[in-house]
């Protein structure tokens, strides 16, 4: 197997773009929460692709649906109808009270729209808007526009002249009203900071964002990428926090690892936009729609309480390790959303340690190890994390 992984390797060192630092383990399969490496060694998958796993790897009931639709339908393009697209849609509009959908294939082709369609919306009123407001640690995704919208200078530099975005302190109401001038087209918003080292939104602040919308007119985008779709057991953060958000962003989750996203857009937003203003090729095709309806079920029959539960059991299990371990210096999220705040090179050998007793986290925000187990994570998994989690925290310096 060290020879099959060293070829791997070797291969992509030669032919693939170097973009990605990866860490040196080959998965071959995956069940359930776990991951199985070349060697047929378990993982607790407390990563599940950043958050798309939602069902956990090789679901059965996504595997068969999937088999299925391979063998009756897969793409047709947006040229014609089919009948899954409209269903995903009733299904997501009747979740979010948003009742427009739009689908596509990735979460920054999804912030992508949202900010194309903001812009279209003043475009249609006759109102030249078109600056956007961020937060700070935000993160929206990697293309022009959605990297535009990305607080990480490091991203944005190299790729500059960007849009024109002004980005604000997620503490400090006074300069988002300061930032919101005539020209703002929309504030875009994750109702929980992922990449950026899981920061929920406080309510004061989700409050000021509300007041700064009704009183400038700018239209608010809720990024729902990572902490959407039940990752909080709600279906939406937004919503939580009684934010009104006239376009949101899905991804990830919703597709339980075959890619899809999707738009959710207001009337009043939806009423500005007309055929040939956007499109896709793929975006809601059959495979992706019938993997979204399973997932949507899987919400719908007891997913959302079940996430309520596990979430609870994790997070009670977190506070029971940071009375343990001071090194742990904040616990932050939601549901299966947690993470754990320390210093950055203890954040580092905790993800190490982890991953070699047989648990996948991961470190974001440098100082930030991040929990994103998949929605169906079971109690006796849960508990198992912690355990290891246990082990890897007392042999920290
Ligand atoms: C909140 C948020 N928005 C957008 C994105 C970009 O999604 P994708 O990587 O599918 O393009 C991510 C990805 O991590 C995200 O967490």
């Amino acid at each position: 197997m060290a020879t099959q992984d060293q070829e791997i390797k070797a291969v992509e060192a030669e032919h693939l773009l170097q973009v990605y630092r990866r860490i040196p383990v080959v998965f071959a399969r995956g069940e359930g929460s776990y991951l199985f490496d070349t060697a047929d060694r378990p993982y607790l998958d407390f990563v599940s692709g950043l958050g798309v796993a939602s069902l956990g790897h090789a679901n059965p009931d996504l595997a068969a649906a999937l088999a299925d639709q391979a063998r009756t339908l897969v793409h047709t393009s947006n040229l014609y109808f089919h009948p899954l697209q409209g269903e995903v849609g009733r299904r997501l509009t009747a979740l979010s009270g948003l009742p427009r959908a739009f689908f596509c294939n990735s979460g920054t082709e999804a912030v992508e729209g949202c900010l194309k369609f903001a812009r279209r919306y003043w475009h249609t009123r006759g109102e030249p808007r078109t600056r956007f407001v961020a937060l700070e640690r935000s993160f929206h995704g990697r293309t022009l526009g959605s990297l535009s919208t990305t607080w990480e200078p490091g991203y944005r530099a190299p790729f500059e002249p960007l849009l024109d975005v002004t980005f604000v302190s997620p503490n400090d109401p006074a300069a988002l009203a300061a930032a919101c001038g005539p020209d703002v087209a929309a504030i875009i918003v994750e109702p929980i900071q992922g990449e950026g080292g899981i920061w929920p939104l406080t309510s004061p602040f989700a409050d000021a964002v509300t007041d700064v919308c009704r009183t400038s007119g700018a239209l608010l985008i809720a990024d729902e990428i990572q902490c959407g779709l039940g990752r909080t057991g709600a279906p939406f953060h937004s919503a939580t926090l009684g934010l009104h958000p006239d376009l949101m962003s899905l991804g990830k989750a919703l597709g339980g690892g075959v890619p899809i996203g999707a738009i959710l857009l207001s009337q009043r937003v939806a009423d500005a936009i007309s055929p040939g203003d956007h499109g896709t090729t793929y975006g809601g095709n059959l495979l992706a729609c019938r993997a979204a309806l399973v997932f949507l079920d899987a919400m719908a029959q007891g997913g959302l309480e079940r996430v309520q539960q596990a979430g609870a059991r994790l997070t009670a299990g977190l506070r029971a390790l940071a009375e343990r371990y001071p090194v742990i210096s904040d616990i932050r999220g939601a549901g299966l959303m947690r993470g754990l705040e320390m210093p950055a090179d203890a954040a580092a050998q905790l993800v190490d340690g982890a991953m070699s007793r047989g648990l996948l986290i991961n470190r974001t925000a440098g100082a930030v190890v991040r929990m994103l187990p998949p929605l169906s994570v079971s109690d006796a998994e849960i508990d198992e994390a912690l355990g290891i989690l246990a082990d890897a925290l007392a042999t920290l310096p």
